[in-house]
């Protein structure tokens, strides 16, 4: 139920929500999500059909366009995106400015900010040709944006786009060639890259695509406001949360140490979390979790992985935990990133790349949720109000008698 407070707005009154749980910020038509029942839809269709029935791009063509595309419209868009998978040469020298070592995400960060310097002065927002240009470009442009990121993490040369390989192939190819050698893409991985891009690519008003919006409702350049995205997500309760379970898995090693950490998670006194468990509207299965578990599965029968030991932690951890008291009275279940992170590992992305995925893949809610809300009539500046819990009004002494 939905209770419109804009009048009472006007009389001076305010909510005081701390972290949005009862606060919708915007009307949107792009994603639904009843967290009760775990469903998800974009424009109206199930995550689990999307995933399997449709490839990234047509998804990214839905989320934008509001339809999925006929195989005309989806030739033309992929024609398109693929005419903008180049970043200007100088991006090169501006990644030489970041530490060697730099996390990708780090990286990733600055240089999709940077994107602002480049499409800045010819850009009208308000153009919607111009709002679509802009989505093109930044679905083209993150997965080179990435792959750099991570070549410059390890000191390897830049791999050029090759815009014969489809969208996630060519991901794969900027990641794994090398000057010396072609990588060979292995389509069971092709897909499963392909389907982990589509499960992340919108979740309505999640931190970083509020983030977005709020820096864009402000008439920001959007290369910038998408780099705000970038910042937000990276945090382990969002998007880091992939790396930092798969470096959870790996630290708890074997099945009989999960007892251990399932104490920890319940000790209110130790920090640690389950993470990749819980999430802020599921309050069951994340539809994207299943999907996940299942194309994870699929993956290692397919590669031929047997006995996977982060996957037989993972399988054990969920069963205890959703045998467990204190998860279930929380209803907390496994999120999104709880298998993703395995399947990545085993198609051979490294852990550091996982949140730099999740990025790419969501750039799309971003940039959508972005141009919606200059099109949504009731648009206005982001600003919220606070509860004031400082000192009351008070005179300044004069400097030489305050001791
Ligand atoms: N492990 C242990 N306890 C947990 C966990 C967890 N993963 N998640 C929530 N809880 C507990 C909290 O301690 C709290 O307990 P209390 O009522 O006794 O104080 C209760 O469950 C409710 O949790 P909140 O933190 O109030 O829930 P909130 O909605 O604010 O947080 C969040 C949601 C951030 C996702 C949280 O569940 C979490 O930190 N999970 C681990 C990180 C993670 O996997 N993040 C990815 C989310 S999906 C995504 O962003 C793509």
């Amino acid at each position: 139920e939905v209770i419109d407070i804009r009048e009472l707005g006007k009389q001076g009154y305010f909510t005081y929500d701390p972290g949005f749980v009862s606060t919708a910020s915007c009307t949107s038509k792009i994603t639904f999500i009843d967290g009760k029942n775990g469903v998800l839809l974009y424009r109206g269709y199930p995550i689990d059909q999307l995933a399997t029935k449709c490839d990234y791009l047509q998804v990214c063509y839905l989320l934008f366009k509001g339809e999925l595309p006929t195989k005309e419209q989806y030739q033309e868009f992929v024609h398109r995106v693929k005419h903008h998978t180049l970043v200007h040469t100088q991006m090169e020298s501006l990644f030489q400015a970041f530490r060697r070592d730099s996390h990708p995400m780090a990286v990733l960060c600055g240089v999709a900010g940077a994107l602002s310097a480049f499409y800045h002065d010819k850009l009208d927002i308000y153009d919607p040709e111009h709002r679509e240009l802009t989505a093109v470009r930044l679905i083209a442009k993150m997965p080179t944006l990435a792959a750099m990121s991570y070549k410059y993490s390890i000191g390897h040369p830049f791999v050029y786009p090759r815009n014969d390989l489809s969208y996630t192939a060519n991901f794969l190819h900027m990641m794994f060639s090398t000057p010396c050698e072609e990588y060979k893409v292995n389509p069971i991985v092709e897909k499963a890259l392909d389907r982990i891009f589509t499960l992340h690519a919108d979740h309505e008003q999640n931190a970083s695509t509020s983030s977005v919006r709020l820096a864009g409702s402000s008439g920001a350049n959007p290369y910038a406001c998408i780099a705000a995205g970038v910042a937000s997500l990276w945090g382990p309760a969002h998007g880091g949360a992939n790396e930092a379970c798969l470096r959870m898995l790996e630290e708890i090693g074997s099945v009989d140490r999960i007892p251990e950490y399932i104490a920890r998670a319940k000790d209110k006194n130790d920090p640690f979390r389950l993470f990749g468990f819980g999430h802020r509207v599921y309050k069951t299965f994340d539809p994207r979790a299943i999907v996940m578990r299942d194309t994870c599965h699929e993956v290692l029968d397919a590669l031929h992985i047997d006995n996977n030991p982060l996957l037989k932690i993972a399988t054990e951890l969920e069963k205890i935990a959703l045998n467990d008291e204190y998860f279930v009275t929380r209803h907390l279940y496994p999120n999104v990133d709880f298998y993703s992170g395995i399947i990545l590992n085993a198609i051979g992305i490294p852990t550091s790349m996982f949140t730099v995925i999740f990025a790419l893949a969501r750039t799309i809610g971003w940039i959508t949720h972005w141009n919606e809300m200059h099109t949504n009539e009731d648009f206005r500046i982001g600003r919220p109000r606070q509860v004031y819990t400082g000192k009351e009004k008070r005179d300044v002494k004069p400097f030489r008698s305050r001791n």
